[in-house]
């Protein structure tokens, strides 16, 4: 039975290689699945026509181990929210496909949530009553496989982009350059694993040339493609040898040139707190560097727990409730965007 006091909306997140579902009730996070697909592995990158396909397998099951692990009956739904974009167009349109179908099946409310807004939204998840949230406004550097860009959150529902990059995403400037050297999809976790052990100055990589509100990454990646090229024809084993080093390295420009592009936007903006956000926000090399960089400029600094990092539904499921309370609703001729700003 619903409950008119209570808030209770399931969330689906389908934009890319995840299929996700979470519940929320009145701001607190009841169930929070995700299901990877391994398919992507071998081929160095996310493949859009098997995504699709997979969500479609994966997404009745999400769904119903959510509602279960939240002990919650679909009758007591408020409202069904999903991922409208930005993302793969035929992953979008799984989740946003089964979401109208849901909703119209309960006769109860569809939101529509924008990926992006929703990374950096994760910070308002609130796991237990001492956990601290951002003040408005911050800026957030959001990293991703298919996004980067640096934001200046002025509240909930209202956010500008102030940098962004010009071609790669700082996720796939790790992806491309694990796959260069022989590594699995996706790459970033292998990278930050095996840099641990590696020396970040042993081979040195140009720092891309941009305007102060723009990156870029594929030059990054071109300069390593072409520098292992060349390594390679000298010692058929240099990339297995130095591998340790090779990942520290690339991980250090790539790391080097987001928190140049931050620190200028936070002269800028003289925000008083910075957030990190997105997938590539789970690499500890980042965090150290971005905690040190709170430290020198006396800012207070937002890490993501590392469930919400990578793509998940808790985060869809904390933006739609913002939205539930703003009564920002939508018909059933909403239709997913493969590109979308805020
Ligand atoms: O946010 P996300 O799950 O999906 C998109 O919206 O794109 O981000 C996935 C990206 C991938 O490129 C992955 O390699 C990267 O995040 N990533 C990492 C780490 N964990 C995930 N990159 C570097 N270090 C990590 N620990
Ligand atoms: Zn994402």
């Amino acid at each position: 039975m619903k409950n008119a006091e209570q808030v209770t909306i399931l969330a689906i997140e389908s934009s890319c290689d995840d299929t996700a579902a979470a519940i929320i009730r009145n701001g607190k996070i009841l169930a929070n699945i995700v299901a990877n697909q391994s398919v992507h592995e071998k081929f160095g990158g996310v493949v859009p026509e098997l995504a699709s396909r997979a969500h479609q397998q994966n997404i009745v099951p999400v769904v119903q181990a959510a509602l279960e692990q939240a002990g919650v009956d679909k009758n007591e739904l408020s409202a069904v929210a999903f991922t409208i974009g930005p993302g793969l167009m035929g992953s979008l349109l799984v989740g946003a496909s089964f979401a109208k179908t849901f909703a119209l099946g309960l006769g109860i409310p569809l939101i529509a949530v924008n990926h992006m807004q929703a990374h950096i939204l994760a910070h308002f998840i609130k796991d237990g009553p001492d956990q601290a949230v951002p003040h408005f406004p911050f800026l957030c550097l959001t990293v991703s496989g298919g996004h980067t860009q640096i934001v200046l959150v002025k509240d909930h529902l209202q956010m500008e982009v102030v940098a962004t990059t010009l071609d790669d995403a700082a996720g796939e400037a790790f992806d491309k350059a694990g796959k260069i050297m022989g590594m699995t999809y996706p790459a970033g976790p292998q990278i930050d694993q095996l840099a641990k052990n590696g020396d970040p100055f042993r081979f040195e990589f140009a720092l891309p040339k941009v305007a102060d509100n723009a990156m870029s990454f594929s030059g990054i990646k071109t300069s390593f493609l072409y520098f292992l090229k060349q390594q390679v024809k000298e010692d058929p084993n240099f990339v297995q040898q130095n591998l340790e080093d090779l990942c520290a390295s690339v991980q250090h420009i790539i790391v080097k040139h987001l928190l140049i592009k931050l620190k200028k936007a936070i002269t800028l903006y003289k925000v008083p707190e910075v957030a990190i956000s997105g997938g590539v926000s789970a690499n500890s090399y980042l965090r150290e560097k971005l905690t040190l960089l709170g430290v020198e400029m006396d800012k207070t600094v937002f890490i993501p727990k590392f469930e919400y990092c990578t793509d998940n539904a808790a985060m869809i499921a904390i933006t739609a409730h913002f939205k539930f309370l703003n009564g920002d609703f939508l018909d059933q001729s909403i239709r997913p965007q493969a590109r979308l700003s805020f």
